[in-house]
Parts: C-alpha cells; sequence; structure tokens
C-alpha cells in the first residue's frame, strides 16, 4: 500500500485562505511600495492590473484547472502528461526548493527584529547596526566560514516551525494555520495603516500613490515591473496553485476562487502601501530626508528605514515597531510553508515516503543550505539566489508551463474543468493569452533580466550563478531517472 496518503481540503474556505497566505508574503509588503513608487506611482496601477488580468489570473487558473484535473503533485503530473516532461517538474520543485531556503533566512533576520524592536535595541544607526551586528556582513570570500550564531539560531528556529506545521495533515497544519495568521495579519495591518494616516506628513507620502506620472507608461521597463511584481507577489511558476488545487474536492468553483485570491493579494498590497507610504511620509516630515530616499527596495526599507522610523515616533514606536515586524514574519510563514507544499508532495508522491519523514528530510536539507545564509558573505549570496532564481530560474519555469499546457497538453480540456462549475465562463480569449501573449511577454521579460543580470554582475555572481545552473539542470535529471518506489506513480490513467 501507499505511504504517501491522499490530502483533501476540509472545505473551500481552508483553500482560499491558504491560496491567499501564499500569495500574501514578502512581497506584498516591503516590494510592493518600491515598485509602485519608482515606477510612476498612480499610472502605475495601470500595467499593474493589465498584468493581474493577462499574466496573473490567466496563469493561476492554468495551474488551478490543472492540479485539480490530475490530483497529482507537479512530478507526477508532468510524468503522465509525457514521461520526457518529469525534469521539467523537478526543475520547478528545485527552484522552488531554493527560493525556500532563502525566503527562511530573511523571515529569520525578522524574527531577530521583532525582538530587537521591543527595546530599539538597533540603537541610533539601524544602517551599521543591521550591515554590522545582525547580519555581520563582509565581502571578503573567507566570510563563508564565519557562521553569525544570532542568524544561525533563528533561521533554525524558523526551519523548526515550519516543518511543525508543515509535518501535520494539510488541514491540521497548513489549513489552519493560515486560518489563524491570516485574519490576524490583516488585522495588525488594518491597525497600523489606521495609525499612519494620523501621523504628521502622512499625505507627503500617500499622495503618492495618487500623484500620477503618465510618461511612465511609455516605458517598457514600468511594464516589466509590473509584470514582476505579479509573478513574485502571487507565487506564478512556483506550482503552489496547482498543488493546493489538487487537494480540492470535486464540484469546486474554480474561476471564482482563483479571481478572489488574485484580487485579495493585490487588494491586501495595495492597502498596505497606504501604511508604509504614510508613514515614510511621516519620516520626510520630521526628519527633513527627501521621501524618494526613503523608499527603498526589501531589506533596506524593513531593516533599516522603518527602525530609523520608529525611532524618531518615540514610545509608540515600541508598539507599532513589533506589530509591524510581526506582519512580516505571518505573511512569510504562510508563504513559505506553501513553497515547501509544493516540493514534499513530489517527494512523497515518487518516493512513497510519508508526510512525517518527506517534510523532515525537506526541512533538514533545507536548513542545511540556508546555513550558507547565515555567514558573513551570507547576505551577498542570498541576493545572487534571489537575482538568478527570479530573473531566470522562475520565469523559464513559467514559459515551460505555457508551452507544456499550452501547446502539448489538450488544452481545451483545462478549459471544460474551469468552467464546469464556475459562475464565470473562460474561452477562446484566454486560450489565445496562454498560448501566445503570455510566452511572448515573459520571452521578452527574461531576455531582459538575464541581459541587465549579466550586465552588472561581478565574479563571485557569475561563478553562483554558473553552479546554479549545473545545479538546476542536472539534480532534475537525477530526480527524474530514480526509479519510484511508489507503482502509483506510473499509472499514467
Ligand atoms: N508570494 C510570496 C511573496 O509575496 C512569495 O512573498
Amino acid at each position: 500500500m501507499s505511504e504517501a496518503k491522499k490530502s483533501e481540503w476540509n472545505s473551500n474556505f481552508a483553500f482560499m485562505m491558504a491560496m491567499i497566505g501564499s500569495a500574501v508574503g514578502l512581497g506584498n509588503i516591503w516590494r510592493f511600495p518600491n515598485v509602485l513608487y519608482s515606477n510612476g506611482g498612480g499610472s502605475f496601477m495601470i500595467p499593474y492590473i493589465v498584468s493581474l488580468f493577462l499574466l496573473g489570473i490567466s496563469f493561476v487558473l492554468v495551474e488551478y484547472a490543472v492540479g485539480y484535473k490530475f490530483k497529482k503533485s507537479i512530478a507526477r503530473i508532468l510524468f503522465t502528461i509525457s514521461k520526457k516532461l518529469e525534469p521539467v517538474a523537478w526543475f520547478i520543485v528545485l527552484v522552488v526548493f531554493l527560493i525556500a531556503t532563502y525566503y527562511v533566512c530573511v523571515v529569520g533576520w525578522d524574527l531577530i527584529y521583532i525582538i530587537l524592536s521591543f527595546t530599539k535595541a538597533w540603537g541610533a544607526n539601524p544602517d551599521l547596526f543591521f550591515s554590522s551586528n545582525v547580519l555581520q556582513a563582509t565581502d571578503s570570500l573567507s566570510g563563508i566560514f564565519h557562521f553569525v550564531p544570532m542568524v544561525l539560531a533563528s533561521v533554525f528556529a524558523i526551519w523548526v516551525v515550519a516543518w511543525l506545521i508543515i509535518k501535520r495533515d494539510l488541514n491540521d497544519g497548513i489549513g489552519r494555520v493560515n486560518k489563524i495568521l491570516l485574519p490576524l495579519l490583516c488585522l495588525i495591518v488594518i491597525g497600523i495603516v489606521a495609525f499612519s494616516l494620523t501621523l504628521p506628513g502622512a499625505s507627503i507620502g500617500y499622495s503618492q500613490i495618487f500623484a500620477p506620472d503618465w510618461n511612465a507608461l511609455t516605458n517598457l521597463n514600468v511594464w516589466l515591473a509590473a509584470f514582476g511584481q505579479i509573478i513574485f507577489s502571487l507565487s506564478l511558476g512556483m506550482a503552489i496553485a496547482m498543488t493546493y488545487a489538487s487537494y480540492l474536492p470535486d464540484k469546486t468553483n474554480l474561476v471564482d476562487s482563483a479571481v478572489t485570491v488574485a484580487f485579495s493579494n493585490s487588494a491586501f498590497e495595495v492597502f498596505n502601501s497606504i501604511g508604509i507610504f504614510s508613514i515614510l511620509g511621516f519620516m520626510a516630515l520630521t526628519s527633513g530626508i527627501p521621501f524618494n530616499e526613503l523608499v527603498t527596495e526589501g531589506t533596506g526599507l524593513a531593516f533599516v528605514v522603518f527602525p530609523q522610523v520608529f525611532n524618531t515616533m518615540g514610545g509608540i514606536g515600541h508598539i507599532i515597531g513589533p506589530l509591524f515586524f510581526i506582519c512580516i514574519l505571518f505573511a512569510g510563514i504562510t508563504s513559505l510553508i506553501a513553497l515547501l507544499e509544493v516540493v514534499s508532495y513530489s517527494i512523497s508522491e515518487k518516493f512513497d515516503i510519508n508526510r512525517k519523514k518527506t517534510t523532515i528530510m525537506v526541512c533538514v536539507i533545507g536548513f542545511l543550505i540556508s546555513t550558507i545564509f547565515t555567514t558573513g558573505i551570507g547576505s551577498t549570496i542570498l541576493g545572487i539566489f534571489d537575482a538568478y532564481l527570479n530573473n531566470f530560474a522562475l520565469l523559464f519555469g513559467i514559459l515551460l508551463e505555457c508551452i507544456i499546457f499550452g501547446w502539448i497538453y489538450k488544452f481545451d480540456d483545462l478549459i471544460e474543468t474551469l468552467n464546469k462549475n464556475s459562475k464565470i465562463k473562460v474561452g477562446k480569449t484566454w486560450k489565445a493569452v496562454i498560448k501566445y501573449i503570455l510566452p511572448i511577454c515573459i520571452f521578452v521579460f527574461w531576455i531582459q533580466g538575464v541581459y541587465s543580470t549579466l550586465t552588472t554582475a561581478d565574479t563571485l555572481s557569475v561563478a553562483i550563478m554558473l553552479l546554479l545552473t549545473a545545479i538546476v539542470i542536472i539534480v532534475p535529471v537525477i530526480l527524474s531517472k530514480l526509479p519510484a518506489a511508489n507503482e502509483e506513480y506510473y499509472n499514467t490513467e
């Protein structure tokens, strides 16, 4: 008998919460405000909404339909379509796993900042504190031999938390955690946004969202930025939607669910940006630092600019600070467990290992890889992993999925699957988007990503990217060649 037990969501609500939880993550909280601001403010909403429909919802629907129809892991789905496609599945699984290994690390930094924020222990110079005290960052290669104990411990803690969630049955673990963390996250964000709007100078910030730069619309890079944001934020190409949809019972309304998930994710990031911009407006007013210097990306915003803001806020900063970092923790964990579920499901199905054993194996190997990012040079390597996996690998995976499901697989079956129980119907337009428009857009985006990364990469980046390229080719081939322990795996019915 098969060890890998088939899971099923106990309610549509559990599935929706898990899907929204997987989408709402670091990308919404710290990536979006910067992307919005640097790409035309209010006018960015036009390419953003076009990307949401053209790319986001269209592609999520493919993954929904495929997962729901086959009710298998991505590895087994692609094997079923054609034996030759199995390495593509393992390529996607590996990319997702590698993303998880550094995603954990950023969530680990955040855990440290939750603790620091109660006493604002970063002091008067949060920038220096982050690089020297927290990361103990160095540019020297010898930094790889220097583990930073505090980061190592927090990364370990996040891996343990993730394991404790995913080792449980689907509904007890992932389902329940999303149902708890997501409402809490929304409540905290509503509280922070409401508070931020009362701050002096808030309007300097939020008015930027409503001050469109229409010229930006003629810039191709602005459109590419919108595509990039939708890909990262909706977790496209990571097979999460495919995995979660494969656990759905029959008679689920797929199209309406996909639209709800995509809109909820976008609503969250736009709403959250109003708070972030208002707080930065307050900072610009009180510190005299120009607003544009405050809107930095990612780690700079969360671990440098925001600690500065909390310093400026006085006593209330001791409350808003921890709440802000708790938001990042909740959003990060719900996305992380989704990434790990994709990996565990494929391994568990092919090698017939039960959930507990698979998840411990995934988390132990994942932790060992993550330790690289906990060294003195870890944050530099993390940046290289992030650029490579997002700009090259993930896009390539989406392109392959469009080709496989749009051209090789019987696409009309997917249309039928989606329309069976949904009020909103899909048809020829959707087919044209997946077969032609999306692959062309992704290809242009991919070439642009490859070009900009290669023209700016230093020797270390090139070396790591070459190594990663070898890994993402060799490991999937090996995993496909290994015989399945589960005879069911070869059943292509
Ligand atoms: N969608 C996830 C995020 O935004 C990966 O962080």
